[in-house]
């Protein structure tokens, strides 16, 4: 058996990705997910066990059955929007969450950890492309929310012997090539409802701003294959294994796209030409968001085999078309 790994929200989105890829390299995986989201079906490997975050009774008990040699912590909420009406359902769960598997991690001697963060910790920086060492300066509760809990795991890294590695993931997007496994459920972001204008199965697509000071007006991010971001978390794992070295990495491409350029896209693959209705900006969305990516490929080592808007579009597309044939 290879190392065991306690994959916490390996039911979701880029858990199960991770999961499938830690799965295929031999990891013994247990997965803890509260299903609120996720799904059973998008896990191919490991044990699932259905629980809560804060549940620190059940999360104790799977601690102390199972020798675990690091764990990925997925389990959060995402949504900016939502963040904002519920802020403190967003630092529970992220935050003091965080902190309850902290505190089974010390309990059990689990000395290893992979966090995922978000570009979100940015906020109101200003930096193009932003560093991992710019500003952290959050602007909703969903960033800060997880901008805490990377400060918790510092602090606490000083005085113990936990060793993390804090992936800050840029705009995820995209699906497993397989096709067993994609964006499940009723996500908000660009390319998930892009590909549902193109389906058929929403009538129009807004663009949220069009005067935003990019070369087109609207909103750029740097969008990551979801396979690229999984393996990122197998190379954190190996990274942690070897190196003494605490790490805070961007994941993201370190190139950006508009809305517009994206919308563009979906419609030339799918060959739909869908309706789309400009209206005012999102609240709280920055004009442009891409991430320094070096950092990561020189300290993990880490290549990206997906870096294509094409492919990230393709594979989104191909998932959702197959939802539809499911349903
Ligand atoms: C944000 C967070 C990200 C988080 C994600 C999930 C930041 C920097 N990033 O990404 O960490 O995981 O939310 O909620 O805060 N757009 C439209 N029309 C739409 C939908 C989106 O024009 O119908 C635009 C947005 O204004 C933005 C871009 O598309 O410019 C991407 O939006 P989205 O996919 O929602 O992700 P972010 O808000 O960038």
């Amino acid at each position: 058996m290879g190392e065991k790994v306690l994959v916490t929200g390996g039911a979701g989105y880029i858990g199960s990705h991770t999961v499938k890829k830690l799965g295929e390299a031999g990891y013994d995986l247990v997965i803890y997910d509260n299903l609120s989201t996720g799904l059973p079906d998008a896990i191919l490997y490991g044990e699932l066990v259905v629980g809560e975050m804060n549940d620190f009774q059940l999360l104790s008990r799977v601690f102390a059955q199972h020798q675990f040699d690091a764990v990925l912590h997925f389990a959060a909420s995402i949504s900016v929007p939502e963040s904002l009406q519920k802020p403190l359902a967003y630092y529970a769960n992220n935050t003091c969450n965080t902190l309850n598997l902290l505190r089974c991690c010390q309990q059990f001697g689990v000395n290893k950890l992979v966090f995922s963060s978000t570009a979100a910790v940015y906020g109101a920086t200003q930096e193009f492309p932003v560093k991992e060492s710019s500003p952290t300066l959050p602007v909703n509760p969903y960033g800060r929310s997880k901008l805490m809990s990377e400060m918790i795991l510092q602090d606490y890294s000083l005085v113990s012997d936990l060793k993390y590695v804090i992936l800050r993931y840029f705009n995820v997007a995209g699906a497993d090539s397989s096709g067993k496994i994609g964006q499940s459920g009723k996500a908000s972001h660009l390319i998930k409802l892009a590909c549902d204008a193109a389906l058929g199965l929403r009538g129009n697509l807004s663009i949220f701003g069009t005067d935003y000071p990019t070369h087109d007006g609207t909103g750029v991010r740097d969008y990551i294959h979801v396979e690229d971001l999984a393996s990122a978390h197998i190379s954190a794992l190996s990274y942690l294994k070897t190196n003494a070295e605490n790490q805070i990495l961007n994941c993201g491409y370190g190139k950006g796209y508009s809305v517009r350029e994206v919308l563009e896209k979906v419609k030339e693959i799918s060959g739909v030409d869908f309706p789309i209705v400009e209206t005012s900006r999102r609240k709280g969305d920055p004009a442009c968001v891409v991430a320094s990516a070096d950092k990561i490929r020189q300290v993990l080592g880490w290549q990206p085999e997906y870096d294509s808007l094409d492919t990230i579009i393709r594979s989104a597309l191909l998932w959702e078309q197959k939802n539809l044939v499911d349903c």
